[in-house]
């Protein structure tokens, strides 16, 4: 019997990776970039590489007018690998909602990220709802270096602002009978074009158990590259952890609950098989359809060994 594999959106044959890196098709670049402000076509006449499409991606960034945010870097999170250039981070970007490519960039513009609420609610002794300015005012906001390693064996460093989970947990109290916490982002189709797709379980939806919550590396981040996160990163507020791989760090969360079973994630009800709930990033073991033994940081290709959960394992190989 012949059994057909199906391709989940974000597979990207390492060929295709490399020369997205290096270069860009002309033509098929001008026709979908060509969507944005009139600022930004004026950037766009003889766009043709890396470098041109990250000025395309600087100018509408700047047209998002990202408020800054001044906050000290904790020195306890380190890297060992140059920064990823911001353009190229915010120009490659997973966010299914939006775009099944890397192109999110360009089809956000509808999305409203603020006003923004989210919800803590579940097994806890203090529900609440937080405004998202005041959720920041009451947090400790810190600036952290992460590595990040997509499922898909590309890699970024990024510095992060935000705060731990710990944190925001401590607040809402939660019960002992509380096991697991769930996040789940927006349904707005009317914003993110791709949630009319009926084939797939929007909202999107991640978990974590208690414990992994709680541990120090668990971050909400609100901002990167000392500013307010880009839409296409999760603005106005996403989870990153650094361990597992990237899809697990939910973007734009507008609830947060706490429960004592596993709730059921959008990537493990679509492939489980391949989209594993726990998804610790692990040189040994493949994805069923490429091996994990390496990965590529974006824009440069350099490329490193991978680390088992990612080089953490000193905060993070108690839990498993
Ligand atoms: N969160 C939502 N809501 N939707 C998504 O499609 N993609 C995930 C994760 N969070 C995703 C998401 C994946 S696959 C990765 S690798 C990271 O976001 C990518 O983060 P970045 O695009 O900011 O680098």
């Amino acid at each position: 019997m012949t059994s057909i594999k199906i391709l989940p959106d974000w597979f990207l044959p390492e060929s295709q990776a490399t020369s997205e890196s290096i270069y860009m098709n002309r033509r098929r670049f001008l026709k979908k970039a060509g969507l944005g402000s009139l600022s930004t076509i004026g950037l766009l006449a003889g766009c043709q590489t890396l470098e041109e499409k990250k000025a395309v991606v600087k100018q509408k960034l700047l047209e998002e007018r990202l408020r800054p945010i001044t906050t000290a870097r904790n020195l306890a999170f380190t890297i060992d690998r140059p920064l990823t250039n911001e353009y190229s981070a915010a120009a490659y970007t997973n966010f299914y909602e939006f775009s099944g490519d890397k192109d999110v960039w360009q089809k956000v513009d509808k999305f409203q990220p603020h006003p923004w609420t989210i919800e803590v609610s579940g097994l806890v002794a203090k529900p609440q709802k937080f405004a998202i300015e005041d959720l920041i005012s009451k947090m400790p906001i810190e600036e952290r270096l992460y590595r990040h390693r997509c499922v898909e064996a590309w890699a970024m460093a990024v510095p992060w602002i935000g705060f731990p989970l710990k944190r925001l947990i401590e607040l809402v109290e939660p019960k002992a009978t509380a096991t697991y916490v769930k996040f789940t982002t927006f349904m707005r189709p009317e914003q993110a074009g791709r949630q009319i797709l009926h084939n797939q379980p929007w909202p999107y939806t991640e978990g974590l158990t208690i414990k992994e919550a709680v541990n120090e590396l668990a971050f909400l981040a609100v901002g990167i590259y000392g500013h307010e996160l880009p839409k296409q990163h999760g603005a106005p507020i996403r989870l990153v952890l650094p361990w597992k791989y990237g899809y697990k760090s939910i973007k734009s969360i507008e609830k947060i609950e706490f429960s004592d079973r596993q709730p059921p994630t959008f990537w493990n009800m679509r492939f489980p098989e391949e989209y594993d709930f726990l998804a610790n990033v692990n040189p040994n073991i493949a994805h069923p359809r490429w091996s994990q033994a390496s990965e590529k940081m974006l824009e440069t290709g350099d490329r490193y060994a991978t680390q088992m959960y990612n080089g953490y394992a000193s905060y993070v190989a108690n839990l498993y």
